[in-house]
C-alpha cells in the first residue's frame, strides 16, 4: 500500500508522515530530504547553478541512501546539512530542473517498490504514485505554517524574523505551484487535512484514522474483530 501526503512548505509534513509511518510499520519516504541533499551535493562542488550540465551530472552520480531517521549523501550522514537555510534558498534550481525530478521519481519509485510506504512531497500523489491507495493534502493557514517554521528555526539555535519567513514562504509556495514539472496540486481524490489548532500527535491520530479506514475499504487490513460469542 501507498499513501502519499503531499502538502505546502511548513505544514508540519516530515515528522507527522514519520510517525505515522512509525504506527503502520510502514517505510517512509521524505522526498524534500531528497531534492535537499542534491542541492548540498551541488554546493559542495562548488558548481555554478547556471551550468545545468554539470549539475545535472552531479545529481546523476550522487548516491542517496535514506533511513527512517538519516540521509546519507556519497555514504556521508548529511541530515543536518541539508536543513540549512542556504540549502533552502537554493533548492528550487533542483526541484525546478524536470531531468532531476526524473531521477528522483525514479529512485522513490524503486524505494517504494520494495514494500508499503508512506511517502510525503509535492507530487508524490499527482506524479511519483498516481495509483497509490491512499492520498492525503496536509496543509495549514500561511501564518501557522510561518509560525512554525521560526519556532523550528529556533529550536535550531537560528533566528529569524517572521515576516521575512512570511515572504520567503508566499515565494516557496508560488514556485512549488507553479513549475512545469512536478506542481504541488490538490486532487479532488486527495483527502484534505488542515492542521491549524491541532498538535503534532492530534494530525497524526487523523492521519493514522483516514488511512485505517482506507485499508479496511481496500480489505488490506482484517476488519475490527466481532466479539466472539460465548
Ligand atoms: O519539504 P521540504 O521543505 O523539505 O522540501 C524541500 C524543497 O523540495 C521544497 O522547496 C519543495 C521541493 N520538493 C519538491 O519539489 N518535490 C517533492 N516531492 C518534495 C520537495
Amino acid at each position: 500500500m501507498i499513501v502519499t501526503i503531499d502538502g505546502p512548505s511548513g505544514a508540519g509534513k516530515s515528522s507527522v508522515s514519520r510517525e505515522l509511518a512509525r504506527r503502520l510499520g510502514f517505510r517512509f519516504l521524505d522526498t524534500g530530504a531528497m531534492y535537499r541533499a542534491i542541492a548540498l551535493a551541488v554546493m559542495q562542488q562548488g558548481v555554478d547553478w547556471q551550468d545545468r550540465a554539470d549539475v545535472e551530472a552531479i545529481a546523476s552520480a550522487a548516491r542517496l541512501e535514506l533511513t527512517d531517521d538519516q540521509v546519507l549523501l556519497n555514504g556521508r550522514d548529511v541530515s543536518h546539512k541539508i536543513r540549512r537555510p542556504e540549502v533552502t534558498a537554493a533548492i528550487h534550481h533542483v526541484a525546478d530542473n524536470p531531468y532531476i525530478r526524473g531521477l528522483m521519481v525514479d529512485l522513490q519509485q524503486r524505494l517504494a517498490s520494495c514494500g508499503a510506504t508512506v511517502t510525503e512531497g509535492r507530487d508524490q500523489g499527482t506524479v511519483a504514485f498516481p495509483q497509490a491507495e491512499c492520498k492525503i493534502f496536509l496543509t495549514a493557514s500561511a501564518l501557522e505554517r510561518a509560525r512554525r517554521r521560526v519556532a523550528d528555526l529556533q529550536a535550531r539555535g537560528l533566528h529569524a524574523e517572521l515576516d521575512d519567513v512570511l515572504a520567503q514562504q508566499a515565494e516557496r509556495d508560488h514556485r512549488d505551484m507553479t513549475r512545469a514539472v512536478g506542481r504541488l496540486m490538490q486532487t479532488e481524490e486527495m483527502i484534505e487535512l488542515v492542521t491549524d489548532g491541532l498538535t503534532p500527535e492530534e494530525v497524526v491520530d487523523r492521519l493514522e484514522e483516514i488511512v485505517r479506514a482506507r485499508m479496511a475499504e481496500l480489505h488490506l487490513a482484517p476488519a475490527k474483530q466481532l466479539p466472539t460469542e460465548t
